[in-house]
């Protein structure tokens, strides 16, 4: 397939986007910017088209997609027995990083919701993506674009790396601020509960309701019992080629170890890459060290996340070794995603 790729600054705002959007109402699938990461859109109401996404992602048809709307008042459209806590959450996080769970209507099709009676909606903040959807007249269901189980892309090239000849067309932006997923809350319930930490902390969410709390099986390695209420937690995922160690405890011991584990692999012959903070990174002799961010400001550490993991891919190392960081506000995501890059591989300091 020849994707048609449209970036805007080389081709004009309003021509690119208008071009994107005509390739979804043919009913193709298109890449594009969002602030969390890029997604990859169809007409969320076109059951052929979402199929698309799912062949081009190779992505398990149990794992339902997000809707993406332009204008608040359109998750009326979308959604039905909207409970009052869900719209004061609206109200205060939309446009922005967070996904609400909500019954919903008939004219979404199963293949979009993987056949459950919930359909997650989210109000990006991101204007490219609101201008798009807009444009394309009906919400976008999306999800991150990238191949499945690969960490999520948060600029256009990444998505051209992944999706190019694989979907029909990919829009290119801002690169993506926040730089990982949406939050996504179930509001279908009570208490409210988070079945994905994101962009939106748990305490910003509590500050509305001080019931809301983490689906707990999110927080360790799934096993048999304790199953994610989001199908999509349950599978290995933001996984590079290289295998990922995560080296959790006191910082002074962290780079103890990390040397210590260093100097090990490379005996071994390995090629190893190091995944620091800017507080730590002159403490390592290594040629293949890049600091995530700064942990005075971990906002910074989750938008260079995905693109660390995946510049590490580029440069061919066989392993990573990963400092934690804490997890607390955002930091909370970002421990999420690199204990699934590392499939729950973690070393105490
Ligand atoms: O920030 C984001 O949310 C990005 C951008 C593109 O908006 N999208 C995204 O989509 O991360 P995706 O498909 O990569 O992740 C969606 C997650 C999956 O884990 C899926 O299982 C869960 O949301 N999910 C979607 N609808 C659901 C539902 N009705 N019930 C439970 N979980 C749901
Ligand atoms: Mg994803």
């Amino acid at each position: 397939m020849k994707t048609k790729v449209y970036i805007i600054g080389k081709e004009k705002r309003e021509e690119a986007i208008a071009n994107a959007a005509e390739v979804i109402k043919d009913g193709g699938i298109v890449a594009f910017p969002t602030e969390t990461v890029y997604g990859l859109g169809a007409d969320a109401l076109n059951s052929e088209a979402v199929n698309k996404i799912f062949i081009a992602k190779g992505r398990p048809q149990d794992n339902p997609l997000i809707i993406h709307i332009s204008d608040m008042d359109d998750v009326e459209l979308y959604a039905k027995n909207i409970p009052d806590i869900a719209k004061k959450i609206m109200n205060r996080f939309w446009p922005g990083p967070l996904t609400i769970l909500l019954e919903k209507k008939e004219c979404i099709p199963d293949v979009t919701t993987a056949g459950l009676n919930t359909v997650g909606i989210r109000m990006p903040s991101n204007e490219v993506a609101r201008e798009f959807i807009k444009k394309c007249g009906v919400a976008i269901a999306a999800p991150s674009a990238n191949i499945s189980g690969r960490p999520s892309p948060t600029d256009v090239e990444r998505c051209i790396e992944d999706l190019n000849g694989r979907v029909d067309c990919i829009l290119g932006g801002d690169n993506s601020e926040v730089g990982v997923e949406s939050t996504i809350i179930d509001c279908s319930v009570y208490p409210l509960c988070i079945l994905r930490p994101g962009g939106v902390t748990l305490e910003e969410l509590r500050e509305i309701d001080e019931s809301i709390y983490v689906d707990p099986a999110i927080l360790n390695k799934s096993n048999g019992d304790f199953k994610p209420k989001a199908p999509g937690m349950k599978y290995r995922h933001y996984a590079p080629k290289a295998k990922v160690i995560i080296i959790k405890g006191n910082l002074e011991k962290t780079i103890e170890k990390i040397n210590e584990l260093m100097v090990n692999y490379i005996v071994e012959g390995k090629k190893v890459g190091l995944m620091v903070t800017d507080e730590t990174i002159e403490s390592y002799k290594c040629e293949y060290k890049k600091s995530m961010g700064t942990r005075s400001d971990l906002s910074t550490v989750a938008h260079n996340l995905f693109e660390t993991l995946r510049s590490f891919d580029d440069m061919n190392v066989d392993v990573i070794l990963a400092e934690s960081v804490e997890e607390k506000g955002i930091g909370t995501a970002v421990m999420n995603r690199l204990k699934k890059s590392a499939g729950f591989d973690i070393i105490d300091a």
